[in-house]
C-alpha cells in the first residue's frame, strides 16, 4: 500500500494510498496548478533544446508513420499541451528536411487519477485548432489521449512508444519511505517534512533507498515500452549535494513548525507528515540509469533557476510567486494531514518566511535534465 500520513504502526487503515492523494491543486481558480505553473514551464522550455533534439534523432532515425509519445505525469495545466506542440513542430520541420510526409501523432497524457484530467481536455479544442492553423496544409492528426494511471506500473503494451518526456514528477516517489519511522512508531524526522538540517542521516539514507527502488522500476518499466532505438528525456528537480538540507520543503517544514508553536496544529500530526518526494545528485542518476542498464545515456545536465525565475521583480512579488508555485503543488498533499481551515493563513507565513530567506540568502532549484536512448 502506498501512503504519505506514515503512521508506521502498521494499521493500514489509518494509511493513505498515495495514488488516490496526490494530485496538483485542481481547477482554475487563483491557487489552481493550471494558473500557477509557469515556474515548471520555464524550466521545461529552459530544457527545450535537449528535447528536441532526442525527438528529432528518434524521429530520423526510426521514421514511424504514427509518433508514439507519452508525456508522464502531465498534470492539468497548459503545460503538458505545449510541449506537445513543441515537438509536433520540431517533428513537423524535420519531415520537411528528410522529405517525408509529417507522421501522424499519437499522443498519451499519463497522470494518477486523482489528476484534474477535465482542465487538461477542455484545452483540447483550442490546441487541435491551434495546431491546424500553424501546420497549414501539412497538419496531420494528433490523437490525444489521457492515461490515468501510476507511472510506476505499467502504463503501455510492449514496444509501443517511440518517444518518452516527463516534466517534474519522477521526483514524486511512489510512497514515503518507510524508514521514517522507527520499528515502535516514532517520528524519526520530527518536525521536518523532508531532509532538513535537524535530520538524522538515516532520513537521507531512506529517501535515497526509496528513489532507487523507484526510479530504477521506472527505467525497467519504460524500457519495456518503449522500441529500440526509442528517446526519453527527463526533466526533474534535484539538489547540489546528496543530503542538501537547505531546500525549499525545509523552508515549508519550518512554516509547519512555526504553525505548531502558534498552537494551530500538532506537533505529532507535523512530526509524522514527511513529502513523498526526492531530489536526487546528478551523480545519484547516472549511476542508476548506468546500473538499470537499458538505456544509453546521451545527455545528463543540470542548470539552476532561481525559486522565483525573475529576480528582476521586487521581494512581495518574488516571495508571492514562490509560495503560489509551491502551493499549487503541494497543498492537496498537506490536506491529507492538516485541515483545509489552515491552508490560507500557512501559506502567507510562508510567502514571509520566503520573502526573509531571499531578502538573505539566494533561493534556487537545482534542475536535472536527463537524455537517454533505449538500447537495442
Ligand atoms: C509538478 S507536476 C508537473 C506537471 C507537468 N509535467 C508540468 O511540467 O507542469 C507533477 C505531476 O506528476 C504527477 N505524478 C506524480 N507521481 C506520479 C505517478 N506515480 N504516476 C503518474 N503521475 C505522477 C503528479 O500527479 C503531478 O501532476
Amino acid at each position: 500500500m502506498q501512503v504519505i500520513g506514515n503512521a508506521g504502526d502498521g494499521k493500514d487503515a489509518k494509511e493513505m494510498e498515495l495514488e488516490k492523494v496526490l494530485h496538483m491543486k485542481k481547477g482554475f481558480d487563483h491557487t489552481s496548478y493550471a494558473r500557477n505553473s509557469l515556474f515548471q514551464r520555464i524550466v521545461t522550455t529552459l530544457a527545450g533544446s535537449i528535447i528536441e533534439e532526442r525527438i528529432r534523432e528518434v524521429y530520423v532515425t526510426l521514421r514511424p508513420k504514427c509518433l508514439m509519445m507519452a508525456d508522464m505525469g502531465c498534470s492539468s495545466g497548459p503545460n503538458a499541451l505545449q510541449v506537445v506542440s513543441r515537438i509536433i513542430d520540431v517533428i513537423d520541420d524535420a519531415s520537411r528536411t528528410i522529405n517525408r510526409q509529417c507522421p501522424q501523432f499519437g499522443v498519451f497524457l499519463n497522470d494518477l487519477p486523482g489528476n484534474d484530467f477535465n482542465t487538461l481536455f477542455n484545452l483540447l479544442p483550442s490546441f487541435n485548432q491551434g495546431l491546424q492553423e500553424a501546420e497549414g496544409s501539412s497538419f496531420r492528426p494528433c490523437f490525444v489521449s489521457g492515461i490515468p494511471k501510476s507511472f510506476y506500473g505499467r502504463v503501455f503494451p510492449d514496444n509501443f512508444l517511440h518517444f518518452v518526456h516527463s516534466s517534474y514528477s519522477i521526483h514524486f516517489l511512489s510512497q514515503v519511505p518507510r524508514g521514517l519511522v522507527s520499528e515502535n512508531g516514532e517520528a524519526l524526522n520530527k518536525g521536518n517534512i523532508y531532509i532538513a538540517e535537524t535530520s538524522p542521516q538515516e532520513i537521507h539514507k531512506a529517501y535515497y533507498a526509496q528513489f532507487k527502488k523507484d526510479f530504477t522500476l521506472f527505467l525497467k518499466l519504460r524500457s519495456r515500452e518503449m522500441v529500440s532505438q526509442g528517446g526519453m528525456v527527463l526533466v526533474l528537480q534535484g539538489s547540489f549535494n546528496s543530503d542538501n538540507p537547505d531546500s525549499i520543503h525545509s523552508l515549508l517544514g519550518s512554516t509547519l513548525q512555526d504553525m505548531v508553536l502558534k498552537g494551530v496544529i500538532e506537533q505529532e500530526k507535523l512530526d509524522k507528515f514527511n513529502m513523498p518526494f526526492y531530489a536526487p545528485t546528478i551523480e545519484e542518476v547516472r549511476k542508476l540509469v548506468e546500473a538499470e542498464g537499458s538505456f544509453a545515456l546521451n545527455k545528463l545536465e543540470a542548470f539552476t533557476t532561481d525559486w522565483s525565475i525573475d529576480t528582476s521583480q521586487n521581494l512581495e512579488t518574488r516571495a508571492k510567486f514562490v509560495a503560489k508555485t509551491l502551493r499549487a503543488v503541494t497543498e492537496p498533499l498537506l490536506e491529507t494531514t492538516f485541515t483545509h481551515g489552515i491552508m490560507d493563513d500557512l501559506y502567507l507565513l510562508f510567502e514571509i518566511r520566503v520573502k526573509e530567506r531571499i531578502a538573505r540568502k539566494k533561493g534556487e532549484y537545482f534542475n536535472i535534465v536527463l537524455s537517454v536512448t533505449k538500447k537495442e
